[in-house]
């Protein structure tokens, strides 16, 4: 079992992540830490807990993060994910029947990765990366501790809030640079990846027949995620961006990636937040940083039917 700690601003598809990470065997999720990004932390944190609610789970707690970015003004999505940051019309969301726990986030993240054994816990962070650096500066001890930090963030190619740049890089550069800058083992799961994650009719279609609760509910957020996808960028069908990383930690065979240097723009006034990822040459021994090519599609909603299944 791997040891995940989910790091998340959900969110639609931050919502699917959870939902893949809790339901999947292969991972034991150690707890859902919030941050904010797509909304406030307010609000991400109360959709962490319905989330849970709607999956009837009760023993993966909820730590909340850090409100803010390093230096950035706040910069929510409320195009992609509406006025709640997981609004789905039609679906009443229940009230939260699981706590948000008295410690910060970040705080727990260190005293997690200090008491757990050194290279078994995987940082998996769907959000703005806020508290991973934080994390990282409140302690660097845990820098040599974590397996690997695999994350949802970032574009090779185009971004989606700026032609440069991708949401969760966008909202926090600093973060991103600190985050891509230490020594663990980094694994960028972006949107030349997450491109391919795409909720088709037929996709969806599958978590209906399941006839459960959370099939139900992943429904109602595709539905909302293709509307407001739709609306704000043209596509047809959403990129469910953010279980492509909990998937690579389940099995790495379902995202090809290539090993190549990544870092993160903080000056351009066009490219502030872009992740430039350095194919001039073959990676070098101390390269640290691997960017997501290429998803099994098949795999991958396979993976996240059967997580979805297992949770009723
Ligand atoms: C990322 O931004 C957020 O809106 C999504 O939850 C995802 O993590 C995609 O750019
Ligand atoms: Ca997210």
């Amino acid at each position: 079992m791997r040891k995940v700690i989910l790091d998340c601003d959900p969110g639609h598809d931050d919502a699917v992540a959870i939902l893949l990470a809790a339901g999947n065997p292969d991972i034991e999720l150690l707890g859902l830490t919030t941050v904010g990004g797509n909304h406030t932390i307010d609000h991400v944190t109360r959709n962490a807990q319905q989330v849970l609610t709607v999956a009837g789970l009760s023993g993966v707690p909820i730590y909340r993060g850090a409100s803010r970015p390093l230096l950035n003004d706040v910069v929510t999505a409320t195009d992609i994910h509406g006025d709640t940051g997981m609004e789905i019309h039609g679906f009443t969301l229940p009230e939260p029947a699981v706590p948000v726990e008295e410690e910060h986030a970040v705080r727990w993240i260190v005293d997690t990765l200090m008491r757990e054994e050194p290279g078994t816990v995987t940082l998996v962070p769907t959000g703005p990366l806020t508290n991973i650096a934080l994390a990282a500066r409140l302690e660097p001890r845990i820098v040599e501790r974590v397996r690997e930090v695999v994350l949802m963030g970032g574009a090779v190619g185009a971004g989606n809030v700026t032609a440069s740049a991708e949401f969760n890089t966008f909202v926090d550069p600093e973060a991103a640079a600190i985050v891509f800058g230490e020594n663990w083992p980094v694994v960028m799961v972006g949107l030349d990846l997450t491109h391919q994650a795409l909720a088709t009719p037929a996709v969806e279609a599958r978590f209906a027949s399941l006839g459960t609760a959370c099939g139900d509910f992943v429904v109602g957020l595709f539905d909302a995620f293709r509307r407001n996808y739709k609306d704000a960028q043209g596509f047809e069908n959403p990129p469910v961006h953010d279980p492509c990383a909990v998937a690579y930690v389940i099995d790495p065979t379902v995202v090809e990636t290539v090993r190549v240097p990544v870092s993160v723009e903080l000056a351009g006034t066009l490219t502030r937040g872009r992740t430039v990822a350095d194919f001039r040459a073959a990676p070098g021994a101390d390269c640290h940083t691997a960017v997501a090519t290429r998803l099994d599609v098949d795999r991958f909603w396979d993976l996240v039917v059967d997580a979805v299944r297992a949770l009723g």
